[in-house]
């Protein structure tokens, strides 16, 4: 029998994720079966324990059950410092009895900023915005990366200020919108919910650094709100969440199966042209 994977969230029937992981194993010549569940809201631990007993090998994770894939890891097995940072997972990994909960969320944010668009983050100013899920997920990741400076903004500024402490590092500052008048990054992330909403956020004009990188966790076939924003703030290059959600999937992937696909070819078959002309 072929080894079972699936992505498991609610709703689930968009998810890109079965697309994406049969192009890997069509690549990598690894032998396996990648379905979609969907787990009731109030069904997420008995999805999962059914899916394990029959032979389920692992699980990608999304909205909204990445806190229960937490708990669930942590209950039954180990978390990786990653997933523990991020206090999410988003990969969950069973071997026998053995449960492994990762979060190759930020991992594969900061590959895609750096290999994918050219933007090495070592030494640079580079700002989060939001304080949810999400940011936290990214943040062990970025700081990694070896920024000169990490802020986190926020409309609810404790939080940005809670999820800086984290770190604990003096380089690492959470704040309010308004605490960046003055500021300039040369990476902006996005990864607060505002685009889902198409709202735009309070950003001062001057934010981006000549030559910035402006880049939205999120994706869709045309631009998100937050891209238009900081095109018109002046923002030089612009990309979308659709690169990060490739390389989470390849590095979940490689926690599985033990090699790390090529994410270019499944890119041109998911967006064949590009978004934008940067
Ligand atoms: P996720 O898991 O996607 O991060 P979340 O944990 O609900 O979702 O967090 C949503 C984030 O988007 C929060 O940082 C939220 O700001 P608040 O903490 O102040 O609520 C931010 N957010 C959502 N809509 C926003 C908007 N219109 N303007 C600014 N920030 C917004």
């Amino acid at each position: 029998m072929m080894d079972r994977y699936a992505v498991i969230g609610n709703p689930i029937a968009h998810s890109k994720s079965p697309r994406i992981h049969a192009a890997f194993a069509a690549a990598e010549q690894q032998a396996l079966h990648y379905e979609a569940l969907l787990a009731p809201l109030d069904g997420f631990v008995v999805t999962v324990d059914t899916f394990r007993q029959q032979g389920g090998r692992g699980l990608n994770v999304t909205v909204p059950f990445k806190l229960e894939a937490f708990d669930y890891a942590r209950q039954h097995g180990t978390l990786t410092a990653r997933a523990e940072l991020a206090g999410a997972v988003n990969t969950l990994r069973f071997d026998g009895a053995q449960v492994l909960g990762d979060n190759t969320d930020g991992v594969g944010l900061v590959h895609d900023l750096q290999h994918n668009l050219a933007c090495p983050l070592s030494g640079k100013r580079v700002l989060l915005l939001g304080a949810g899920g999400a940011a936290r997920g990214a943040l062990l990741p970025l700081w990694q990366a070896q920024p000169a400076a990490l802020w986190i903004a926020n409309r609810t500024a404790d939080k940005a200020v809670h999820l800086a402490r984290l770190l604990n590092q003096p380089a690492v500052e959470g704040c309010g919108y308004p605490d960046l008048d003055g500021q300039h990054f040369d990476v902006v992330i996005n990864a607060s919910s505002s685009s889902l909403g198409a709202e735009t956020l309070p950003l001062p004009a001057g934010l981006f650094a000549p030559d910035a990188l402006a880049y939205d966790m999120m994706y869709a076939d045309t631009p998100t709100a937050f891209l238009l924003q900081a095109r018109s703030l002046g923002a030089s290059r612009v990309a979308d969440g659709l690169g990060m959600l490739l390389e989470q999937a390849a590095e979940a992937f490689l926690l599985w199966r033990g090699v790390r696909p090529d994410t270019a070819p499944v890119r041109s078959l998911l967006r064949p042209t590009p978004l934008w002309m940067n």
